[in-house]
């Protein structure tokens, strides 16, 4: 299979656990993923995607905020924010190809900045709310990007973190991991550029952690009132904190 970058197969790529984990590898896989992101995002998640990004975009209560979406890829959510009235919204991401993908649809009122979750370049309390979806579990160190998050909200002010978990219902659960493992991947290789991230994408939700550890590292970074909403059966878990 051949992408924009030459052939996806002798691509290596990052760990799948958060041990080991490489940036430069997470963020070259991203560069080849961009082309066909939100195609391959579209089919593979069966249309729902659009969704779990509007539900994210909303538990932020963006309205006259000024919001920071991390590992914000093309920019789904920041312009979701925008569109629910937004003062000023601030896109960041690891992989410069996401970002210029996003920025030749040219929204309007969006500031791209190519960053890493880790090391945000803002000062602190800057910011009403921060959003991530599909971003932490990528991340090499995920406890400490969550500490960058606290550090630069305003007391009281929103994380929402939108992240793949385990379907709650166990019959479900079976059908789902086989998807991921099976059918996933063998999809992806149809649509889109980078078909072996998809086998990544699989590996690295089943090595991510349960719902309450994640809830426990919010409280651990700062974070007070988290809450858990689950979509789609639990395919997806929204936390969702307030800064202490
Ligand atoms: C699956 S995409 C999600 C994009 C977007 N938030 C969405 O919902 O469609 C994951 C994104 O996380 C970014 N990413 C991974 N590690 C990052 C880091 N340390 N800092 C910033 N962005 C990161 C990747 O470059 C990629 O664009």
């Amino acid at each position: 299979m051949r992408s924009d970058h030459g052939d996806a197969g002798d691509a290596v790529l990052p760990a799948a656990g958060r041990e080991g984990k490489d940036s430069a590898l997470v963020q070259a896989m991203f560069d080849r993923v961009a082309p066909r992101y939100d195609v391959a995002n579209a089919v593979l998640s069966l249309g729902q995607d659009a969704r779990w990004r509007r539900v994210t975009a909303a538990a932020a209560r963006p309205e006259g905020a000024d919001v920071l979406d991390v590992a914000a890829g093309p920019g789904n959510v920041a312009a979701e924010l925008l569109g629910r009235g937004a003062r000023a919204v601030t896109a960041l991401d690891l992989s410069y190809e996401m970002l210029r993908a996003g920025a030749r649809r040219a929204t309007p009122g969006l500031t791209w900045v190519n960053g890493d979750a880790l090391a945000l370049p803002f000062g602190d309390a800057t910011f009403d709310a921060v959003t991530i979806s599909f971003g932490l579990r990528n991340t090499t160190d995920p406890r400490a990007a969550l500490a960058e998050f606290a550090r630069v909200l305003r007391p009281g002010g929103r994380l929402v973190v939108c992240e793949f978990a385990d379907p709650t219902w166990g019959p479900f659960r079976h059908v789902y991991r086989r998807y991921l493992l099976g059918a996933l991947p063998r999809v992806a290789e149809v649509v889109s550029s980078d078909a072996p991230a998809y086998r990544y994408l699989a590996e690295s939700i089943l090595a991510w952690p349960d719902r309450g550890t994640l809830a426990g590292w919010l409280r651990e970074a700062g974070f007070e009132d988290v809450r858990v909403r689950d979509l789609s059966g639990g395919i997806v878990a929204l936390h969702r904190g307030l800064r202490r």
